[in-house]
């Protein structure tokens, strides 16, 4: 019986997964939280729920943030002092969550992309329309030396009849991080459903919180007791824990 779970089968924290690999906690760079208050509060939640260390990927989208990785370094640095001075014992790393667009396309090849553990890419689809390009700008991730880490995957909308596609992604080499909150319901029923059966496919590579405010923190204490998580967790073959 391993010790982060309590006998009635429910986690006690995230300690076991060691690493959060998706979140929105540079301040006001995206979405995510808005001020370095804001930014503190979060990682204090998410250290207080058992995660060590928290690798922080910032949106990059053209059409709303076009986040580089000076920015984002710049960003790191900050929080990295922040943290410091509060006395939080987490680690905090930073990547990025790119959104598969026109500039993402170019970048690939020209520029310096930011990357986590062994170079996983983390990158994200539009929810209505699967991109003609996908397959393509898979290959070209790998052909560069990057292993393409797909974000939420239980989120676009065009797979919810189509499981077999995820089947094909994991043929190509593309690793799945499932968000922790879709498993109770944090987006619609369709993703929990989507979710689940990758777990119960064995499919899931990583997990992540995607913390964007402290809802999400409230989701995050919420899947304690969710039984795919735990199952998922119990397997031990999730790579969070590796990086
Ligand atoms: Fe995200």
């Amino acid at each position: 019986m391993l010790e982060f779970f309590s006998k009635n089968n429910k986690l006690s924290d995230f300690s076991d997964l060691v690493t959060d690999v998706h979140s929105h906690l540079i301040p006001a760079i995206d979405d995510g939280a808005a001020s370095l208050d804001q930014s503190l509060q979060l990682i204090k939640g998410l250290n207080y729920l058992g995660f060590k260390k928290l690798i922080i990927t910032p949106h990059v989208i053209s059409d709303f943030y076009q986040n580089t990785p000076e920015k984002i370094n710049k960003g790191l640095l900050l929080l990295r002092n922040a943290v410091k001075q509060a006395n939080i014992d987490v680690e905090i790393d930073v990547a990025a969550e790119y959104y598969l667009d026109y500039d993402f396309q170019n970048k690939l090849g020209n520029e310096k992309m930011l990357t986590f553990g062994s170079n996983y890419l983390l990158f994200e689809l539009p929810f209505y329309n699967k991109p003609q390009v996908l397959e393509e700008v898979i290959f070209k991730m790998q052909t560069l030396g990057y292993t393409p880490v797909l974000a939420h995957p239980e989120r676009y909308t065009y797979w919810y009849n189509d499981f077999k596609a995820y089947d094909d992604l994991k043929t190509r080499g593309v690793l799945l991080q499932i968000n922790i909150n879709s498993l109770v319901g944090g987006y619609s029923a369709q993703a929990r459903k989507i979710a689940e059966k990758l777990i119960t496919n064995n499919m899931v590579d990583f997990v992540g919180s995607d913390t964007h405010n402290q809802h999400h923190i409230e989701l995050l204490k919420k899947s304690l007791n969710n039984k795919y998580l735990i199952d998922l967790i119990k397997k031990g073959n999730l790579l969070n824990k590796t990086l």
